[in-house]
């Protein structure tokens, strides 16, 4: 059976436990390796696809992931939709740790990043449009869902792709504040981007786990980042069984 769901998983969602798995298949690409293999499960009554985006062993950084390779292996094995689980830091006042947020808009600040499939061997230049860049059909679905679990999910903000690894500047928060940013990621893009190309449906769930660099005295750790996500992802995998059931399997 064809998958007709990819749920990408990022920081703190490198295994998803609420997937009964039939099948691990690694794919190799005309980009070159995926992040770990796409595993084959079912959750919510549905054939869904897993794909861990650090890798199964968190190993690799946002600017060294494979992004075309996972987004095409994912349209490869044939599927519609695709949610995107992504830890993030909060710039909006109300982005606190634990809150889960799906945006609808997105700044790439990223640099370096191999950011499209159109660049060979083309009859013409390309050109997508992504006015909105995450797909308003999924996006409503998932804040349908949250709203039905009452999880007091953000519904609407503005996604920063910073180029990381490391993580931001007091100042460069600042910026991206002015740029109308509510949340930080270093995943979103050219992850986003791609999927469009792939004419994939796209959304994100993203999942504050810490206050952005400046919001709140004192550095940002690792083992802080991580405490929150815990608690942050358990309402990440309720939302997906409540989810994947309301997202049709037709292409
Ligand atoms: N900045 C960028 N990416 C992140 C952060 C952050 O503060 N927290 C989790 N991912």
């Amino acid at each position: 059976m064809t998958p007709s769901v990819a749920i990408i998983g990022g920081t703190g969602l490198t295994a998803l436990d609420t997937l009964k798995i039939t099948r691990r298949e690694t794919l190799s690409t005309p980009y070159g390796e995926p992040s770990g293999p796409v595993i084959h499960g079912e959750l919510g009554g549905r054939v869904v696809a897993f794909l861990a985006r650090h890798g199964p062993r968190h190993a690799l950084p946002p600017h060294r992931i494979n992004y075309r390779a996972n987004l095409w292996a994912l349209h490869r094995i044939g599927v519609k939709w695709v949610i995107a689980v992504a830890a993030v830091g909060g710039i909006r006042d109300d982005m606190t740790p634990g809150v889960l947020a799906f945006p609808d808009q997105l700044v790439d600040y990223t640099w370096g990043r191999c950011c499209t499939f159109f660049e060979d061997h083309l009859a013409q230049v390309t050109h997508i449009d992504f006015t909105e860049p995450y797909c308003g059909e999924l996006r409503e679905r998932l804040i349908q869902a949250a709203r039905a679990l009452n999880l007091g999910a953000r519904e609407s903000c503005a996604y920063a792709a910073a180029q990381g690894p490391r993580l931001e500047t007091a100042a460069e928060i600042r910026r991206m504040e002015r740029d109308g940013c509510d949340i930080v990621g270093m995943t979103g893009m050219p992850e986003a981007a791609l999927a469009r190309e792939l004419g994939l449906c796209y959304a994100a769930c993203a999942v504050v786990a810490n206050r952005a660099a400046g919001k709140v005295p004192g550095v940002i750790t690792m083992a802080e980042i991580e405490r929150n996500l815990v608690a942050g992802m358990d309402q990440v995998r309720s939302l997906l069984t409540q989810v994947i059931p309301m997202l049709d399997g037709e292409r």
